[in-house]
C-alpha cells in the first residue's frame, strides 16, 4: 500500500487507528466499519478488549477467535486484546486515531464522552467516527445474544464462525 507523504513534505508517514471493542461477539455491523477503515488507513487494529469489570457471554479467547476468522479476508488489519485504558494501548504502541462507530443519536452521548475522556488523558488521540449503514443500523452484540439463547436465526447479522460458536455454547 502506497504510504501517504508527510505533512510537511517530509518522510511518508504510516497511518494506523484502532479499533476497540468487546466484540461479545462481533457482528455484520462491526464487520463493515472494519472494511471501511481499512481502506481509509494503511493499518487497522482491531483490539478485543478485556475488562474484569465487565461480564462477557463469550470468553476472550472466543471472542479473539471469532473476530480472527471474521476479518481475516482484509489485508492490512492486526488483531490484539489489551486490558487497561485505551489510552495506554495508543501511548505504547504509537496510535493517533481511534474509530467508533455511531448507529444512532443515542450512541452519540456516551461516544462523546468517551472521546473526551480519552482526548483529556492522551491530548493527540483523535476519535473517527464513521456511521454505519443503514442495514446495519439496528444491529447489536445484545440484540444477537438474546435472538441466539432463544433459538432464532441470526444469520443476518452475524458471520457463519459466530454462529458456530453459538450453536457450541448453548448446543442450539
Ligand atoms: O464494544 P464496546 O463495549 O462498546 O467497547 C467499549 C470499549 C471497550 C471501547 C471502551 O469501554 C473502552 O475503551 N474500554 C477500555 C477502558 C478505557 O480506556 N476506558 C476509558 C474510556 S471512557
Amino acid at each position: 500500500m502506497p504510504l501517504k507523504k508527510g505533512r510537511t513534505g517530509g518522510a511518508p508517514i504510516f497511518m494506523k487507528a484502532v479499533y476497540p471493542g468487546s466484540f461479545d461477539p462481533i457482528t455484520y455491523g462491526h464487520i463493515d466499519l472494519v472494511e471501511r477503515s481499512s481502506k481509509i488507513f494503511d493499518e487497522v487494529i482491531v483490539l478485543v478488549m478485556e475488562n474484569v469489570n465487565k461480564k462477557h457471554f463469550f470468553a476472550h479467547e472466543e471472542r479473539m477467535r471469532m473476530v480472527r476468522l471474521a476479518v481475516s479476508h482484509i489485508h492490512n488489519v492486526t488483531i490484539t486484546t489489551h486490558s487497561g485504558l485505551l489510552v495506554d494501548f495508543a501511548r505504547e504502541n504509537d496510535v493517533k486515531v481511534v474509530i467508533r462507530g455511531l448507529r444512532a443519536v443515542s450512541d452519540f452521548e456516551m461516544e462523546l464522552q468517551m472521546a473526551h475522556a480519552n482526548k483529556s488523558m492522551l491530548a493527540d488521540f483523535e476519535t473517527l467516527f464513521l456511521m454505519t449503514e443503514t442495514s446495519n443500523s439496528f444491529i447489536s452484540s445484545s440484540m444477537v445474544r438474546e435472538i441466539a439463547s432463544f433459538g432464532g436465526d441470526i444469520s443476518k447479522w452475524v458471520p457463519p464462525c459466530v454462529k458456530g460458536e453459538f450453536k457450541r455454547k448453548l448446543g442450539k
